[in-house]
């Protein structure tokens, strides 16, 4: 049978990683693909820098659009990343008739929805696998292995740079700045790393994975977001005290109102797995109401890991181009006429528990203000603890965890705390789940 021809758009660490798997497991994958699959030509912008992958062979090219109008290419493989260049770019390959592997989660968390109408229209397919936690077939494990599930929430740690930050600032006691520039150096950060380190690529992964967990429309605007900027290595060292890990996550959850879509940084109870997933490392809790709690775990970043998706999706393709269009399975999992409008709550609606740490006065009374403010809102405390003030200070850290609360009345309370006039400066909070 005649080979499967693939362009790529991208030569930079996925393009890299993908192409260097094709060309060093080319016969064992075609064995699954049940056909040869060769990449006949790239592009890059600059076609003078040296590159982690051999391009003997490979037409390369900085004009993208020679590959998306050469009919002789079947799968084009958009690995630029952004949501400018690559959206038209993947539009008019769609246009051409042209299946599509991607690893762009913005592109899909913010242009999905017309991008997979239009992929419909035209009858191609559009897959995504590396887009969602690097080389962890999460999408896969979604979107046709529990697919008998209802699936009741989710929570993964899906962001490598963020975690691998994290990971080192405990484990090593590394500046925030200098493990930032590590992550990038080893291709594992957005070419925009606020979008790491502030939760947006976090994000757009978690829309991506509510979408395909409960049947709902991509809907990133709506994801609470917030970052790791904030975290101290006093909160990792308290939160250690307490038996917790601070970890990033982005959790889906189905309530009898709507959904929670929140990234955040997050107190999990350090016998849990996912407490103990380091460095660049991704995890994806999913609980199913047949299968109970399911993990999924590995590289969340970097070449062959995200290689390693990319080429699954490109097998998932030439085993299907055979096919009828109506019998593949649907991009969001469900069938598009069957994605629901259930609501997705704002952040004050969120439930959860909290680490609080505040700066207090050492005088009597104080606690005992902060304790009738959070009973006011029916906020209870599950712990409290307080610490020796840190050198060249006069106030002491106190650190309390409540019980869950709804966040619209932690805000109220947190503002009214910190208008006591006992209390220094603003409070941190760090939202607690026990994943149980
Ligand atoms: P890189 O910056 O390493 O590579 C981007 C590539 O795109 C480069 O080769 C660059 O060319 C090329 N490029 C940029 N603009 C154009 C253009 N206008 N025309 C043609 N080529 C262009 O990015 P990554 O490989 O890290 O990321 C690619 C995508 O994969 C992004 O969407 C990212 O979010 C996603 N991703 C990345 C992961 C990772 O671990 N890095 C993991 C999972 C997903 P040149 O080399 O000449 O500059
Ligand atoms: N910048 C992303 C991360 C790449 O660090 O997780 C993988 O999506």
């Amino acid at each position: 049978m005649k080979a499967v021809k693939i362009g790529v758009l991208g030569l930079g660490t996925v393009g890299g990683g993908v192409v260097n798997i094709l060309k060093r497991n080319a016969k064992e994958i075609s064995r699954r693909a049940g056909r040869e699959i060769i990449v006949t030509h790239a592009s890059a912008r600059d076609l003078t820098r040296e590159r982690i992958c051999d391009t003997q062979g490979i037409t390369l090219t900085s004009h993208s659009l020679d590959i998306i109008n050469d009919p002789e290419i079947d799968i084009v493989l958009e690995l630029i990343g952004g949501t400018t260049i690559a959206k038209d770019l993947m539009l008019q390959a769609i246009d051409n008739g042209k299946h599509i592997v991607t690893a762009n989660k913005a592109l899909i968390a913010l242009h999905g929805n017309e991008i997979f109408a239009k992929a419909s229209e035209k009858g191609v397919m559009v897959l995504f696998e590396a887009a969602v936690a690097g080389g962890i077939p999460i999408i896969k494990a979604i979107r046709e292995g529990l697919s008998g599930n209802q699936i009741e929430w989710l929570a993964g740690i899906i962001n490598g740079t963020g975690n691998f930050i994290l990971t080192e600032m405990r484990d090593k006691g590394r500046d925030f700045a200098d493990v930032l520039a590590e992550a990038q150096a080893l291709g594992y950060a957005e070419s925009d790393p606020t979008f790491d380190v502030e939760g947006i690529d976090a994000g757009h992964k978690l829309a991506i994975l509510a979408s395909l967990a409960f049947g709902i429309p991509l809907q990133f605007e709506k994801v609470f977001t917030e970052g790791i900027t904030k975290i101290t290595r006093a909160d990792v060292e308290y939160a250690e005290e307490l038996g917790y890990r601070i970890k990033h996550l982005g959790i889906a959850r189905k309530t009898d109102k709507g959904v929670e879509l929140r990234v955040h940084p997050t107190l999990i109870p350090e016998r849990r797995l996912i407490a103990n997933v380091d460095g660049v490392m991704n995890a994806v809790l999913v609980q199913g109401d047949a299968v109970g709690p399911t993990l999924y775990y590995g590289a969340g970043a970097g070449a062959e890991p995200t290689g390693s998706a990319v080429v699954s999706d490109i097998v998932d393709i030439v085993r299907v181009l055979t096919g009828e269009p109506e019998h593949r399975v649907p991009p969001l999992a469900f069938q598009a006429d069957a994605i629901s409008d259930i609501t997705v709550l704002s952040s004050e609606q969120i439930q959860t528990a909290y680490y609080l740490r505040l700066s207090a006065e050492d005088k009597p009374g104080v606690l005992a203000d902060v304790t009738r403010i959070l009973a006011k809102h029916n906020i209870s405390i599950e712990a409290i603890i307080q610490k020796e003030p840190l050198e060249g200070e006069t106030t002491l850290p106190v650190i309390m965890l409540t019980q869950t609360t709804l966040e619209k009345e932690m805000n109220a309370a947190i503002a009214e705390i910190e208008a006591l006039s006992t209390i220094t400066g603003s409070i941190s909070r760090i939202r607690l789940e026990t994943l149980g």
